[in-house]
């Protein structure tokens, strides 16, 4: 596996199978690799020739009291498992490469709408952050294909606007959720949570598992979904963001004869603060 922290030396790297028109696929991560990621590697390399995946904590996707700082750096085991997963190239960089004159101030990527609901709204500022960051990181790579996990769902629509309005020239793959034994989704943010919090984590994706059985079983009162949901995780010791049942293509709130939702959570348990979604086909 080729590594590389500049963008010139990523792009280098790429020229040749880009130029012989041999198909480059990107996965984008913040690094602390686990089964999760790895799964959209190996889609990853079901869909083109060659993988390159970028490791780099962003920090504009992060709140002034967010968990930059803490989250986990941990390239070295990264590098492992890329490369025994047959990643062709790395791109690992630093803030000054990928904000050379700082970040204030310096251009940005704005999704509205579909930026400033759900988690936009306890985040701000969070989703144009991603959505330039992965804007640039296509510049850099110019990959075919781009590879983005489903848990993450509501970032896998503004990326999908994004490519879609600026017309960039990258098909949008997703991959599902990759979960615990319990149920769990898998997140680097997992490794915050105690063995006491560990245990009850897997009632967020409980919650989600009995809205989905609820409106597939023809429930037609989101509202009350949604409060029972709420009052399931506040029971179980959760502070809720949200739980919010949406239209699966848009997020806006779902109409009586929508064919395709999505319920999402987010909720903190201590200071770890949890996101999951599930598909719902209503009966
Ligand atoms: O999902 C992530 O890990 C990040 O939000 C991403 C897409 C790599 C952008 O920093």
């Amino acid at each position: 596996m080729l590594k590389h922290s500049s963008i010139a030396g990523t792009r280098a790297a790429l020229l040749d199978w880009r130029r012989r028109g041999e198909r480059i696929a990107l996965v984008p991560t913040m690094g602390n690799l686990h089964a999760g990621h790895l799964h959209l590697v190996e889609r990853a390399r079901q869909v083109a020739q060659h993988v390159a995946v970028s490791i780099f904590v962003n920090p504009t996707q992060f709140g002034p009291n967010e968990d930059y700082a803490a989250y986990p750096r941990t390239l070295e085991a990264d590098e492992a498992r890329l490369t025994e997963a047959g990643v062709d190239v790395l791109f690992a960089s630093t803030a000054d490469e990928m904000y050379p004159g700082g970040t204030e101030g310096s251009a940005r990527v704005e999704v509205p709408r579909l930026s400033d609901i759900l988690c936009g709204a306890f985040r701000p500022g969070h989703f144009t952050g991603v959505a330039t960051v992965v804007a640039k990181l296509f510049n850099i790579v110019q990959p075919d294909v781009a590879v983005f996990g489903e848990k993450d769902y509501q970032q896998l629509l503004v990326v999908r606007r994004m490519v879609l309005d600026l017309a960039m020239p990258i098909e949008v793959l997703s991959v599902p959720t990759v979960r615990e034994p319990d149920g769990l989704a898998m997140s680097s943010r997992n490794g915050y949570l105690s063995a006491e919090e560990r245990r009850r984590a897997s009632l967020l994706y409980q919650a989600l598992r009995e809205a989905k059985v609820r409106i597939e079983g023809g429930v037609r009162d989101y509202a009350s979904v949604e409060a029972g949901g709420l009052s399931r995780l506040r029971a179980a010791g959760f502070r809720p963001d949200y739980f919010s049942v949406r239209r699966a293509n848009d997020l806006a709130a779902p109409a009586p004869d929508d064919a395709e939702l999505v319920v999402l959570a987010a909720a903190w348990l201590g200071s770890t603060r949890l996101i999951d979604n599930l598909p719902v086909r209503p009966a």
